[in-house]
């Protein structure tokens, strides 16, 4: 890994897709980032932790670190993807009550570029409160991509059906 490459954070939530999460990080090394992974405390449950590890050349981190141990290369930009409901609106919300959650959080108050990339049902996208969290978000000029030119909400039960074409690389695109 060069010295000279920039760093994106790719956070990845507990949602279908998290599982593809290794589309993602190839796309973003064939644009020459570095990755460093991200990954809330369930979506642990839907990913490969070694496989991610050999592709990135980091450890996947889903926890604070422990004082004085080292700290992950700063970010030069986040990627949320997917983003689940429950992650979107608490950081609409301001809410840090996982490594996750505080470093997003942090960057947006930074400045350094945040992308969102929800999956989420339209049961999930219909509610007010998860509206709110969006307008919230962009308010803050952090991109959701949702709606015609980004994830298209699916029905509830049919997210299986839709993991292989989530749009990973309209994230890297909005950069
Ligand atoms: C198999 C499975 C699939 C899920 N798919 C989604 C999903 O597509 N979108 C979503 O917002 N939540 C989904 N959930 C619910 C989230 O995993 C749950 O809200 C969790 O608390 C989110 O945690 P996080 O936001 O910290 O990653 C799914 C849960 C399970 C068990």
């Amino acid at each position: 890994m060069s010295a000279e490459k920039k760093t994106v954070y790719v956070v990845v939530c507990a949602a279908g897709p998290a599982g593809d999460v290794g589309k993602l990080i190839d796309m973003a090394h064939e644009r020459g980032w570095d990755v460093q992974v991200i990954a809330t405390p369930s979506a642990l449950a839907f990913i490969d932790t070694d496989a991610l590890e050999k592709q990135t050349g980091r450890s996947v981190r889903s926890e604070h670190r422990a004082p004085g141990s080292p700290r992950s290369p700063k970010a030069d930009a986040i990627i949320v993807a997917p983003a689940t409901f429950n992650t979107i609106n608490k950081l609409a919300n301001g809410i840090a009550d996982n490594y996750a959650l505080d470093v997003v959080n942090e960057a947006i108050g930074l400045d350094i570029p945040v992308v969102i990339l929800p999956f989420t049902n339209v049961a999930y996208t219909n509610r007010t409160p998860f509206q709110r969290s969006i307008d919230a978000l962009r308010s803050e000029g952090v991109p959701i991509l949702i709606g015609p030119e980004g994830f298209e909400p699916h029905d509830p039960g049919s997210g299986a059906a839709t993991r292989d074409t989530f749009p990973w690389h309209i994230t890297l695109a909005s950069l």
